[in-house]
């Protein structure tokens, strides 16, 4: 199972993601949580104790991607190492808690156009790696760019789920991302509408969300939202209701 989940910025992605993933590993399933956003706070919303393990994406580790990349001369003209090996990646640098094996890699670096940096090629074959050769269930928490996913990542990708909140522009982001997938051959794009406060607000979301399908809704919670601010991972405090919509999430992809 490999989950992408994507959005609007604040709409709930990285909560979402870190209830999936710590579910999942709940139910005994091997699990990697990827943080691909660029503001990284995966790790903090898993559980893990930030100010105890020192949290660097993959993206900014130089001297990883010189190791893997090549470097001296050939750097700024373009001539990296084709295929570098980063198998080697996720068991060195990821962090367990509660079953959950976590490694942040970063996002994209923004260059010109045709930028081949080797921070983004590397990100690149370390994602096309994850999701194409590990046998695990896989969470990506990511940006609402599809950016970092070459054609061929994005094809081994079984979900990607947007989250949309009541609110016209994460409902735009998820229609861009339908179509942005679409673009690239991926039909698998579904919505979560997250911090519902009525049946009128999801009846509404439905109706704008035109071709994407409603997976699933997660109420405005209360306990979701003081656990962040107690910097504490949601899904220590999920109730019942909760636990029974993420597994719900979980069976569709299983
Ligand atoms: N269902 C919910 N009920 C109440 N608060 C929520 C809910 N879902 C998320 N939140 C709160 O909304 C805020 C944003 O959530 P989160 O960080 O998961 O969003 P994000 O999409 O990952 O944001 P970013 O774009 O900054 O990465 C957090 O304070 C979180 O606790
Ligand atoms: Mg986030």
């Amino acid at each position: 199972m490999k989950i992408a989940v994507t959005g609007k910025g604040g709409v709930g992605k990285t909560t979402i993601s870190s209830l999936i993933a710590r579910r999942l590993a709940e139910r005994d399933f091997k699990v990697l949580a990827i943080d691909a956003d660029a503001d990284a706070n995966f790790a903090s919303a898993l559980g893990i104790d930030i100010h105890q393990h020192q949290i660097q994406p993959i993206s900014k580790m130089d001297e990883l991607i010189e190791e893997k990349m090549g470097a001296g001369e050939n750097v700024g003209q373009g001539l990296y190492t084709l295929n570098p090996f980063v198998g080697d990646v996720p068991e060195r640098f990821s962090i367990h808690h509660k079953g959950v094996d976590f490694l942040a890699v970063g996002t994209i670096t923004k260059g010109g156009a045709g930028c081949y940096c080797a921070d983004n090629k590397m990100l690149k074959r370390l994602l096309n790696h994850i999701v194409l050769q590990r046998q695990e269930a896989v969470i990506i928490d990511m940006e609402a760019g599809l950016e970092h996913l070459s054609r061929g990542t994005a094809k081994g990708i079984d979900a990607f789920i947007v989250v949309v909140e009541p609110g016209q522009r994460s409902i735009e982001t998820a229609l861009n991302v339908k179509k942005m997938a679409k673009d690239i051959g991926i039909e698998k794009v579904y919505a979560i509408a997250n911090k519902v406060r009525s049946d009128e607000e999801l009846e509404l979301i439905q109706s704008f969300l035109t071709d994407v399908e409603l997976l699933s809704h997660i109420p405005y919670s209360g306990s979701i939202s003081t656990a962040d601010l107690k910097g504490m991972s949601p899904a220590d405090s999920a109730g019942d209701e909760l636990t029974a919509t993420i597994d719900s999430i979980i069976k569709k992809f299983s």
